[in-house]
């Protein structure tokens, strides 16, 4: 696609979202950079015209229907705003967590692409970006909330492509890897299944592996570039990633089955080989 018209960006106040606003500015689209807090934005609008971009801040809580307001000329949604919670075993994660996760991860954000349809179609053509997680991927314990929102998503995301394909309206789901954000800087916690005897070992092993990424992270600013990359490539597949280590996820998650991918992981946290 020619990069014109408006692309509407969610979670904009910080992190990927941020970086993803001002690159699509500086691609061409004019931006409406979303976010719970404008206040957090008022830098963006400066910023993006150093690089001859159009960035307007908008408030908008995925959370609140009511704040989904829609700009005129629609073209591009990107769907980032996320949480997650506490890393605890299913058995002591409390109901709470899975409705607040899956509140903002997947109820806001179908109920922001449902409205934002109509205007896409209006366009005759359009993108709808969701960023999901490589940790779907690889089955990571203690990350069932988080997982199971992300793979809502994608289930979404591949209902929608076939739904939207007809209507000229392509869906991405990105599947991001690490990246440097407030989110990843909280994963490096030790996982609160810590606290559990039983789970202690896996935890700790997942506490590990999660250090061991240390050389593996990705600036924001540049997994921005290679999304803005996937919204304007016409013949870009379903799923892609935005650095490298999300892409070798995605590379083996094509070339593995799924099983032989758990049954990998599974051994590796628990320090043996896989067969
Ligand atoms: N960083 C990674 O390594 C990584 C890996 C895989 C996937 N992801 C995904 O990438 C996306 C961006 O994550 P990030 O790393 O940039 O996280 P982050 O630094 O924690 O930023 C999260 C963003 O989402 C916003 N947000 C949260 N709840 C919201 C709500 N109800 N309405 C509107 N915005 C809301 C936050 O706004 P406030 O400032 O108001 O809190 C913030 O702008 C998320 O979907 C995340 O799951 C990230």
């Amino acid at each position: 696609m020619i990069a014109s018209g408006t692309a509407l960006v969610t979670g904009a106040s910080r992190g990927l979202g941020r970086a993803v606003a001002l690159e699509l500015a500086a691609r061409g689209f004019e931006v409406v950079a979303t976010m719970r807090d404008p206040a957090a934005g008022t830098d963006l609008p400066d910023l993006a015209a150093v690089r001859g971009g159009r960035l307007r801040v908008h408030p908008l809580d995925v959370d609140r229907p009511a704040t989904m307001v829609l700009p005129d000329g629609l073209r591009v949604l990107v769907n980032n705003a996320g949480i997650e919670c506490p890393n605890l075993p299913v058995e002591a994660q409390p109901a709470d967590d899975w409705r607040r996760v899956f509140e903002t991860n997947v109820f806001g954000l179908v109920e922001l692409t449902r409205r934002a349809i109509p205007a896409l179609r209006a366009a005759g053509d359009g993108v709808v970006c969701n960023v999901t997680s490589s940790s779907l991927l690889a089955p990571v314990p203690f990350y069932a909330v988080y997982r199971a929102s992300k793979a809502a998503v994608a289930a979404v995301g591949e209902s929608l492509r076939a739904e939207l394909a007809p209507l000229g309206i392509r869906v991405l789901e990105v599947l991001p890897g690490p990246i440097d954000t407030d989110m990843l800087a909280g994963s490096a916690r030790t996982p609160e299944a810590c606290a559990f005897p039983e789970y202690r070992p896996a935890a700790e092993a997942l506490h590990a592996g999660r250090m061991a990424l240390a050389d593996m992270i990705t600036a924001p600013a540049e997994a921005a570039r290679r999304i803005a990359d996937a919204i304007l490539d016409d013949a870009a597949p379903l799923r892609v990633a935005c650095d490298p280590l999300g892409e070798a996820m995605l590379a083996g998650a094509d070339a593995a089955g799924a099983e032989s991918r758990m049954a990998a992981f599974i051994a590796g946290l628990a320090g043996r080989p896989s067969d």
